[in-house]
């Protein structure tokens, strides 16, 4: 179809919530969610597509072009730093990006350098750099509130939502970077070529949301 608008996805609540959204713009997507291993699907009424991909791709793929449209973290946007638009905070998936270790941790650690464990390790870096603080970043892929227990590193740079986790393991919030949310991106050429589809959808969603924040 001419003009298809095809939308990058994460699984999970980011889908869910976005689902959500879109259903209220009239786009008849709720099957989208259904249990599936399909990495493509499309809307009922064929104009939109969806493709669901890893939540650190979404950036990924929107600055490439293959998705028009994207719904992501700002963690991973920080991380990412992709050549996208960032056009909405959709005011979900709520978290904090924050430094994070046992209670009595010297973030300072002058003679040896800081031992951080991450997943956003773009993060740490600017984080660090910006501080003028020499650290060692150790990047890992998840269970990152294990470095500090098992002595990989001294403390964890990674995002807290409910605070549980670091509660079960009786690490705490040492530093707090910034407040994340899921935000709509776009592709900067897509919203131009597909400005007819994009720019209508985006501006029921910037009204949606407007209207919960009141
Ligand atoms: C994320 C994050 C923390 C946890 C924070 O992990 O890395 O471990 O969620 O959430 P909480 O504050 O609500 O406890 P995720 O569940 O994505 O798993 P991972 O360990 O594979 O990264």
């Amino acid at each position: 179809m001419k003009d298809k608008v095809t939308f990058a996805l994460a699984k999970g609540r980011l889908a869910e919530k976005s689902v959500d959204i879109l259903e209220k713009c009239g786009v008849d997507c709720r099957h989208i969610l259904e249990p599936s291993r399909k990495l493509v699907m499309m809307d009922k009424s064929g104009k939109y597509e969806f493709i669901f991909v890893k939540p650190s791709d979404v950036p990924i793929y929107v600055e490439h072009g293959v998705a028009d449209i994207g719904v992501v973290g700002k963690d991973t946007l920080l991380e990412e730093d992709r050549d996208v638009y960032e056009l909405i905070d959709l005011g979900f998936a709520k978290c904090r990006l924050c430094l994070a270790g046992y209670k009595d941790t010297d973030l300072s650690k002058p003679k040896n350098s800081l031992r951080v464990a991450t997943k956003y390790v773009n993060v740490a870096k600017d984080y660090f750099d910006a501080k003028g603080q020499n650290v060692e970043i150790i990047p890992l892929h998840g269970s990152i509130e294990l470095g500090p227990i098992v002595g990989l590193s001294d403390i964890i740079l990674d995002i807290v939502e409910s605070g549980k986790t670091l509660q079960e393991n009786n690490l705490c919030v040492l530093e707090e970077i910034v407040h994340c949310s899921a935000r709509l991106i776009t592709n900067k050429v897509s919203l131009k070529t597909k400005a007819e589809t994009i720019k209508p959808l985006v501006n029921k969603i910037d009204a949606i949301i407007k209207s919960q924040n009141q």
